[in-house]
Formats: structure tokens, sequence, C-alpha cells
């Protein structure tokens, strides 16, 4: 189970007022559980972690083993809820420069789709150039602009090189089951396709084909990951605060009443930068409306300690802190001596890597308490596939619980469509044109 710290939240929260979120907080996860809350028609998410391998994750495990035989470089075409999900995962589990070194048998994976950079567009072309290939598009509506344009130039790019029939065999559709324009093509073109079911919102969809297809193309053992988030569905279940979910989502509930408006996910693993990425679409999109929600922002330490770490001592007091650690790897480095020392070192000479992690860790824990942030710290304890299952289930239901004490849908993103609605309108998209 993953371990939240609350000790140094006290100069903020009393117990009193944690008493006092009892009662809400029950409430709250009751209303997600028993799907009586706004955009119940959601909550599909709840049940997707399963004990035994479903038909649908024995075909996406056959699906990538063909992926992983055929390719060099697999390429994930989709944006927000069906993108971050697996880059998080991926890069986590095996660091951001995961793909150095890889190829055929273990292909290299590449996000398209999620932006509109013509310089990342031409990069991928180049990265493209003699390899083969495979595509996985993602995308709910399937309507969505930017993955449906990396779709259209990918497809195309695919058929030049292998012909209509051979470009069949490498392209991937994971979309809603009946509706949309992907499912429409992919039936038509006689593309393979996994399902996103209609009850489960993108940025709850990771634990679907959205995050799996790519985790097992890159190696990761999914069976593994669904069995820790099916672990998590019974553990994180409990009524009362022993649920880490419950001490978590009471405290930064607590804090947002006394003003602090922004919350701050950090590690010190450069490769939970994008699980931070995925986790701030996940709990932004879900509670910021209504005028209302926490600001989540991500951050990289100790590397942001040299850019943030000013504004985070001694700048406007509006923030807290949620720290998540994780056991450090099997492998060490020790620190060697130099006779001459001339950079000072030696005093350091014989400790481990992890060793100076964990005194950084600790100082800044204590600097940053004393400056007047609260900090909620994480154990997430050791890195497997089956803890990042743990880990997903966890900030999802946390979410969910969440965005119910603080009286939102935590399902749906209005918002999202008005940039879209201008850009179309500016683009003359049919059906968008500007009322005069
Ligand atoms: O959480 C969400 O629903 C969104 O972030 C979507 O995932 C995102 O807008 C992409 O939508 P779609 O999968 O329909 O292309």
């Amino acid at each position: 189970m993953i371990k939240v710290d609350i000790s140094n939240v006290w100069g903020d929260v009393s117990l009193p007022d944690l008493l006092a979120m009892e009662k809400e907080v029950f409430n709250a996860h009751m209303t997600l559980t028993e799907g009586t809350g706004a955009g119940n028609d959601f909550l599909g998410w709840l049940n997707l972690p399963v004990a035994e391998p479903t038909d649908e994750m024995i075909r996406i495990q056959a699906a990538a083993d063909r992926i992983r035989e055929t390719s060099d470089v697999f390429v994930v075409i989709g944006i927000g809820g069906s993108y971050l999900g697996p880059r998080a995962a991926i890069e986590l589990m095996q660091g951001p420069n995961h793909n150095i070194g890889k190829g055929k048998g273990n292909p290299q994976i590449y996000f398209a789709g999620n932006g509109l950079s013509t310089r990342h567009w031409n990069e991928l072309c180049r990265l493209l150039e003699g390899k083969d290939f495979s595509i996985a598009i993602i995308s709910k509506s399937g309507t969505t602009t930017e993955p449906a344009i990396a779709t259209r130039a990918l497809r195309w790019m695919l058929e030049r090189k292998y012909g209509t029939d051979g470009a069949k065999k490498r392209i991937y559709a994971i979309t809603d089951p009946c509706k949309g324009a992907l499912r429409q093509m992919a039936t038509e073109e006689g593309w393979e396709t996994f399902v996103i079911p209609p009850n489960v919102g993108g940025r709850y969809s990771v634990l679907t084909a959205v995050g799996l297809l790519p985790m097992a193309v890159a190696g990761m053992d999914i069976k593994a990951i669904m069995a820790g988030a099916y672990e998590a569905k019974e553990i994180y279940n409990i009524r009362s605060f022993e649920n880490p979910v419950w001490l978590y989502t009471a405290v930064r509930n607590l804090l947002y009443r006394r003003g602090k408006a922004i919350e701050l996910l950090e590690s010190f693993e450069p490769g939970f930068k994008m699980m931070g990425g995925w986790w701030q679409q996940l709990f932004g999109e879900s509670e910021g409306k209504d005028g209302k929600g926490i600001f989540p922002v991500t951050a990289e330490f100790t590397a942001d300690l040299h850019s943030l770490g000013q504004m985070i001592q001694q700048g406007e007091r509006n923030i807290f802190e949620t720290m998540v650690r994780f056991a450090p790897p099997a492998e060490k480095y020790t620190i060697a001596g130099d006779y001459k020392d001339l950079d000072g070192l030696n005093y350091l000479e014989g400790k481990t890597l992890d060793y100076v992690d964990e005194q950084a860790y600790l100082g800044t824990l204590a600097a940053h308490v004393d400056g007047g942030v609260p900090v909620i710290t994480m154990d997430v304890g050791e890195l497997t596939d089956a803890k990042l299952g743990e880990l997903f289930y966890f900030f999802e239901l946390s979410c969910g619980v969440s965005a119910y004490i603080l009286d939102v849908n935590p399902f749906n993103q209005p918002g999202v469509e008005f940039y879209k609605r201008n850009m179309f309108q500016l683009l003359g998209k049919p059906g968008y044109e500007k009322k005069v």
C-alpha cells in the first residue's frame, strides 16, 4: 500500500479539522462507488482492473508481440488522456531515454498528434526514414484535430511504404466501440481495433488498450500492471483514515480551504516527470471548473530546486507540496575518493548516490516546511509493474473522491471546448462559421 504521511501539514491543518472531514470524505467516496454523483455515466474505470487477463488483454499482447517483431519504431498517436498515461508509464519504468539502443524486437516508441508543431513533425519524419514502423491511433471521440492530422500523414506514409494491404497490418485503432470517425475509418479500412469503453473518460483510460498496448510494446508486463491495479481496487476501499486515499483527499481539500490553491507534485526521479503530466491532466481537468480547483503543477527534484526552489521557499504562501518517494534501486553507485580532492567531495567518499539523494530529500522537506509550505509525502515503495498499476488506480480514485469533496463533476471537461471552437472558426471548419 502507498503510505501517505501528513506529519508535515500540521502547521496548517489541525487534528480536529481532519476529523471533521471524515463525513465529507466518506460521502464523497460513497457517491463515487455507488454511482450517485454528477458524471456517473463515466465510472467504468473503477472496474477496469481484473485479476485474470481478459480476451481484449490477450489480443493486446498478441498485437504488441507482432509490433515488436516487425517494427523498429512504434508511433503512438493521441493527445490528452489518449496520450499521457502510456508515455508516463514507459518513462517512469524505463527512464526518459528509453529509446536509446532499441530497434526491431524491442522497438523505439515515439508519440505524435499531441500538438501542432511542424518542428516536432519534421523530426519524427527524419526518425522514421528507412525504419520499419507501425502506428496506434488513439482517440475516443475519433474527431480530435491534432491526432487526426498526424493519422492522415502517418497512414499515407505507411501506405506508400508497404502498399494498402501491408499498411493495414501496421495500423491499430483504439477508440469507442461504435461511434466516431476513427471507428468508421477502422471498420472501412480493416484495421485491428481495441476499445475505449463508452463509460471511461479519456484521462481515466490508462488501464484500457490506451495504456496497455504501448506498455506491452515497450516490453512491460501488462498482466502484472493489471494485477497491481486490481489489488489497489481492494486495498483502497477501506472507509476510514487508514485509507491513504482518504488522507490525501482530505488534507489537500483542507489545505485548499486554507488558501493553498496550488499543489506541486514532485519526485526525485527524472522518469516521474511525465507521470506528473498525467496527474496534472487528471486533476486539472477533473477539478478545475465552476470557479474552483487546486491548480496542479509538477516538478522534478533536485533539478527544479535550482529553478522553482526560490519561489517555493520564499514566494507567495499559496502552495502545498506532495512529494512522491520510491525505494532506491538495487544497483548502487558509490562515490569514489580522489587523492587531490580539488572539488572538496572526499567527505562523500564511499557514500552511495542514494544516500546523498535521501539527505537532499530530508533537507528539502525540512526547509520547505520551515518556509511555511505544508508537505504531504507519499512513499510508493519498490517500483515494479504491479506498483505502477496500483499508483494509477490510487491517483484516479483520489481524484474522483477529491472532486466530489470539492462538489464538482470529475468526469467532464467543458472548458476544453472553448479553444477548439475559436480554432475551428479561424480554420473555417464547416459548422463553425462566425455568426455576424
Ligand atoms: O480526458 C479527456 O477526456 C481528454 O483529455 C481527452 O482524452 C482528449 O481531449 C483527447 O480526446 P480523444 O481521445 O477523443 O481524441
